[in-house]
């Protein structure tokens, strides 16, 4: 390493040791990219990504996280967690709850991705997490769970009520009102059902939207989803990283935007 190279931040000169350690080649921010102009055409902002290894011809960029940023959200995952432990064990069961590992996905994904609104089709615990998101996140998203089961959504209303979150915008499947929504969670009644009201959720969904369907380990669903899936045209991952001890998956299937000029509702 070019002990004199003038690192901006001390992450940086790690990365050279790491770098020089298993001898690869690299240079300093040797490139600086336009990425904005003004309308006569001058440049007004550029970028200089931190390193170009010209032996893998890669540029790296190293950002690092804010520990006021990681406290604050290590502080909302913990409250996440303890409402998840209240939920199972005094209202409902581990079992017909989201799993955690679909719960802890679910939080990431809505960290990264934002949605604007959000349909939480059968209610529970899922219904807390949504509410917790919508208030800690600033993004002012429109959430309404919705459930089959009157009694359930009760008992989800007197749970989300006690956790403090407002225990309105709960209501009775199929009778939702707003939508299209950019994320749809299905995961309503029993697993028997869902494959034949796939065509309905999915219209729900908006141009671009995502749609979690969650217990997708169950063979006769799962093979239902890869089908209409095929039909659809829709993209669809698999989760695996979603997988709990009793062996339920989510994945996530994404409506394809048919405009790509037109923003997604
Ligand atoms: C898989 S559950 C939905 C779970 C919900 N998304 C959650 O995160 O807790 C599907 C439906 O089963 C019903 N349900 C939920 N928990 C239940 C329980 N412990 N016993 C009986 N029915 C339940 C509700 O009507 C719910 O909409």
């Amino acid at each position: 390493m070019d002990s004199a190279t003038p690192f901006a931040h001390a992450s940086e000169a790690e990365m050279a040791r790491i770098l020089d350690f298993y001898q690869v080649r690299w240079e300093y921010e040797p490139h600086t990219f336009p990425i904005l102009w003004n309308l006569d055409g001058a440049v007004v902002e550029s970028f200089s990504p931190d390193f170009y290894l010209p032996d893998l011809d890669l540029y790296l960029e190293m950002t690092t996280l804010r520990q006021k940023l990681v406290r604050k959200k290590n502080r909302k995952l913990r409250r996440l967690r303890e409402l998840y432990y209240e939920y199972v064990t005094t209202v409902s069961t581990a079992e017909m709850a989201i799993s955690w590992e679909l719960s802890a996905w679910l939080w990431t994904w809505l960290e990264r991705n934002r949605p604007a609104s959000v349909l939480d089709l059968g209610s529970g615990f899922s219904s807390a997490l949504f509410r917790l998101w919508q208030e800690t996140s600033g993004a002012d998203a429109f959430v309404v769970s919705a459930d089959t089961d009157p009694e359930w959504l009760a008992k989800t209303g007197a749970f989300v009520r006690n956790a403090g979150f407002p225990d309105t915008d709960l209501v009775a499947y199929p009778a939702i009102r707003g939508g299209p929504w950019d994320l749809v969670l299905f995961d309503l009644a029993d697993r028997e059902s869902r494959a034949s009201r796939l065509d309905a959720v999915s219209q729900l969904v908006a141009e671009g939207g995502a749609l979690l369907v969650d217990d997708i380990d169950y063979p006769p669903y799962r093979l239902a989803v890869d089908e209409w899936v095929r039909r659809s045209g829709w993209s669809s991952s698999p989760l695996p990283e979603t997988t709990d001890r009793f062996l339920r998956a989510a994945r996530l299937l994404q409506r394809p935007t048919d405009n790509p000029d037109q923003p997604c509702g």
